[in-house]
């Protein structure tokens, strides 16, 4: 259950289900890359505003090395919900959905790259939530490789989140 006040999540609407804490980890895998595993920490929290500040962290699993990690937005406008990602590696990202039975299966809106990031040609991404359970898929056309899967990830609530 969510348990962060109430009128924190009231200019959020039904995305307040996605409000909290998430303790998890996920598998990864590319066509070009070996299979791997890890473990993610997810905030998403409310600013008393109609959007959720929004960070992930992972780790090799066990507290290993730290691996990914990204920060951004996922805010509700006009119905839409937005979410708006900035990556370390180089890419801020734009993605649009409208929120259906807990499922954000978002359109791809924008995606910016640096100079000197690697060739990431487009991203997908969905994120659903299920009362206390929070997963995620997200592919990617990368270099010669079209639009491919590369991880799932299922968080679960931390007490208090
Ligand atoms: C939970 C988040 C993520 C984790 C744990 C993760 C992990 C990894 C790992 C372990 C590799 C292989 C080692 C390497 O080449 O650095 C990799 C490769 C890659 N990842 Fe991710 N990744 C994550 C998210 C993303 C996202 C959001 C993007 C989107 C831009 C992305 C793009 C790539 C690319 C382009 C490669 C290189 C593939 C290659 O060199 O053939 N990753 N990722």
């Amino acid at each position: 259950m969510n348990q962060t006040q109430p009128d924190l999540l009231t200019p959020l609407g039904d995305l307040a289900a996605f409000a909290g804490h998430w303790v998890g980890g996920g598998a990864g895998h590319y066509p070009t890359i070996d299979d791997f595993a890890y473990d993610e920490e997810i905030e998403l929290t409310p600013s008393g505003k109609p959007f959720l500040f929004y960070r992930s962290r992972t780790r090799k699993p066990g507290g290993g090395m730290s691996m990914h990690t990204e920060t951004g937005y996922l805010r509700l406008t006009d119905g839409v919900v937005e979410l708006l990602v900035t990556q370390p590696t180089g890419f801020v990202e734009i993605h649009r959905a409208t929120l259906s039975d807990g499922v954000l299966d978002f359109t791809p809106h924008a995606l910016s790259a640096s100079p000197d990031a690697k060739p990431v040609h487009e991203v997908r991404r969905r994120i659903a939530v299920d009362g206390d359970v929070l997963s995620y898929d997200m592919w990617m056309a990368f270099d010669t490789t079209p639009m491919t899967h590369h991880l799932r990830a299922e968080l679960r609530r931390t007490a208090g989140g």
